[in-house]
């Protein structure tokens, strides 16, 4: 970065620590990951900020439905995240947790500038209130009817109809989440802070907003309708207190942005450098979010920063919808992929993922998951263009010229290939169009394989040796470019293709103008093998199957007022399940598998291999010679390549199972009725 050019500053919107990761978090946080590792790529050096979101009543609902503290859950679950990025390949400069105490100092003290500026106001309001559990009833403690729409809503946004986001107070036929008691309503004292008057600066600011159309519009339109003042108060006793009145804390979309601007002085303060010249002075602030959140980050918070005086967001990226197997994406009717379970768990690569997230569609338009076009996008693209080209370019010519690199000129025509998929790729990358930026890279690919074909080197090699050097040269520098455009994308696998062409440094590091930088004759090249592995119909089979046991399983629950409620099941059901004492005879992990341990159990009238989730709990030497309790006639699966023949029964305590055991010595093959 120029000196003179303003600091960038990228963050994501910030996961609730309150479940599990699953596929539609990645659709806002890969492609951010995508942008900044591209940013680095055009010489920038962005700061890349996210955290977990640790207030608000769903936590606090949760945790007690869970029986544990808010802090235990948020911690399991802020552990969780940090987990699953990393594994992902998105890499956060910082990834903090808005309970931290810089957090709650932040917002206490911008809470308290929009005081200072008259910009915070008082007002009794009519609050829900359940007499029964002798509480207030703040957002998702209340259920009731939408006043717009009159579907069923929650306390703080009408989730099953219009959409809309209601202030405390506003819905109508309040009951009590907690207890189902119809609540009654109090006054009570909270404070607003004057929204209304920042209309004008919000239109104009609006119009200037980079980033995708679709969060501009959409907030435009809502700002030329009337803004309503916003309560920014709650009766809680999980979150930040209120500067003023200590009985309160601060709605959680007031504090969860802020953990934007902690985050970074958490930064700072670990790597000397200086929050403020992101906060305080003129810089690039891209904020990547979810298209479900465009109104508070392109209206409350660009408010709230400009009633309390911080440096304005310059962009807001807003992702499209998401779909699985082409079925509205849903957790409770089982249309989902857990990132964890279902992914990297299966021991899929997660660059293969990254890539289908980036190609699949435009950012901004509806993203549809299926293992089938999964399959699809993994053979043709990633084996089939793009691998098998770095492939037949980096072995052709360790069989024909040592493994080193062959001398010769770089054709015209190929420079001017890799000239414009770079062009296109940048300019991918300024619109947030990762779809483009893949397929101006796969382009690229596409003319390689051509290039390879068209060329014949096999029959070069016999008849013209020296134009046959010349075409692998090509070839290799096609692969560097192909590595350097594709990195964003790819991070690991791209580092994979730089080392087979025997580069210097990593991909990484290269920029996107190192693209044709030409590759150094004489260097050698690395062991060759297969970047991408193909995936055959079985393994898209087990996968399909995985979904769908999971859909038909939860159809078998009822949802009433967002609870799932098991419907019963009659004794005969009951019988067909084969249950018995079984006896561990070998344990094991599996390699990849952070959570799996393959097991063989005696269970009575033969051994089976069982694969079970319990490594994170147990260690495989600690099972050994134990009794557990296994369902013996569950459909084999496969998972991580072992075959899985029958369940082990576990309970599940705070994230960690839990083992059934007899509560005394009981021979392998003892049912349980
Ligand atoms: O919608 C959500 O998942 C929120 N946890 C996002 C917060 S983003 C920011 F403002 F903190
Ligand atoms: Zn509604």
């Amino acid at each position: 970065m120029a000196p003179s050019e303003p600091p960038i500053l990228v963050t994501c919107g910030l996961p609730y620590a309150n479940g599990p990761c699953h596929i539609g978090h990645l659709r806002t946080y890969v492609p951010a990951d995508i942008y900044v590792r591209g940013q680095k790529k055009m010489g920038y050096h962005p700061l890349f900020i996210c955290g977990s979101d640790s207030h608000g009543t769903p936590i606090v609902v949760n945790a007690e439905e869970r029986g544990t503290t808010p802090e235990e859950l948020v911690s399991l679950y802020h552990d969780h995240f940090d987990d699953v990025f990393s594994r992902m390949g998105v890499e956060f400069d910082y990834f903090g947790n808005t309970d931290d105490p810089s957090n709650h100092r932040r917002t206490r003290s911008i809470v308290e500038a929009l005081m200072d500026e008259g910009h915070v106001y008082e007002k009794d309001i009519q609050l829900a209130y359940c007499p029964s559990c002798d509480r207030s009833l703040p957002d998702r403690y209340v259920e009731g009817t939408c006043p717009y729409c009159s579907s069923p809503a929650r306390g703080d946004e009408c989730d099953q109809g219009c959409g809309r986001h209601l202030e405390p107070g506003e819905i109508s036929d309040p009951v009590c989440k907690v207890c189902g008691s119809k609540a009654g309503y109090r006054t009570q004292k909270h404070y607003f802070f004057r929204l209304s008057a920042f209309s004008d600066f919000l239109i104009d600011y609006l119009q200037n907003l980079g980033g995708t159309a679709n969060a501009r519009n959409y907030a435009l339109e809502w700002v030329k309708q009337e803004l309503k003042d916003w309560c920014i108060t709650r009766n809680l006793d999980w979150g930040v207190k209120f500067p003023g009145n200590e009985d309160l804390v601060v709605y959680v979309w007031v504090d969860a942005p802020i953990g934007y601007i902690s985050f970074t002085e958490e930064w700072a303060l670990r790597a000397e450098g200086d929050w403020e010249r992101y906060w305080r002075k003129p810089s690039r602030i891209v904020h990547f979010i979810g298209g479900d959140i465009v109104y508070h980050h392109c209206i409350f918070w660009p408010a709230m920063l400009k009633g309390a005086g911080y440096t304005l967001p310059t962009a807001v990226v807003a992702s499209g919808m998401l779909k699985i197997d082409n079925k509205t994406f849903s957790k409770s009717r089982g249309y989902v992929l857990w990132v964890i379970d279902d992914y990297l768990e299966r021991g899929l690569h997660p660059d293969l993922l990254r890539y289908y997230l980036a190609s699949y569609t435009s950012h901004t338009k509806e993203l549809n998951f299926s293992w089938k076009i999964f399959a699809e996008k993994v053979n043709g693209e990633l084996v089939g263009a793009l691998g098998n080209f770095v492939n037949r370019a980096v072995t052709f010519t360790a069989k024909n010229f040592e493994g080193t690199v062959p001398v010769g000129n770089l054709d015209p025509e190929v420079t001017a290939k890799i000239e414009a998929a770079v062009v296109e790729v940048k300019a991918a990358l300024a619109e947030c169009e990762f779809k483009k930026l893949a397929d101006g890279a796969m382009a690229l690919a596409d003319y390689g394989n051509v290039y390879f074909q068209a060329n014949e080197p096999w029959k070069l090699a016999k008849v013209d040796r020296v134009r046959c050097a010349a075409v692998l040269k090509n070839c290799l520098q096609i692969g560097k470019a192909l590595s350097i455009l594709f990195q964003p994308v790819m991070p690991d696998k791209m580092e994979s293709a730089w080392r087979q062409l025997g580069l210097s440094g990593a991909a990484a590091e290269a920029l996107f103008d190192d693209a044709l930088v030409p590759v150094e004759e004489g260097r050698r090249l690395g062991v060759p093998e297969h970047i991408f592995d193909k995936m055959d119909d079985s393994m898209v089979s087990d996968l399909e199957e995985i979904f769908k046991n999971r859909v038909a399983g939860l159809e078998g629950k009822k949802v009433e007022g967002g609870e799932e409620k098991m419907t019963p099941i009659k004794f005969e059901d009951f019988k067909r399940l084969d249950i018995r004492i079984a006896s561990v005879k070998e344990a094991e992990t599996i390699k990849g598998s952070e959570k799996l341990l393959r097991l063989i159990v005696d269970i009575g009238s033969e051994e089976r291999q069982i694969v079970a989730g319990i490594a994170k709990s147990y260690r495989p030497e600690d099972l050994v010679g134990r009794n557990i309790v296994v369902l013996t006639n569950l459909e084999p699966a496969r998972l991580f390549g072992v075959e899985s023949r029958g369940m082990l029964l576990a309970g599940e305590l705070d994230g960690s199972a839990v083992l059934l055991a007899p509560e005394r010595e009981t021979p392998p093959g003892t049912k349980i009725r």
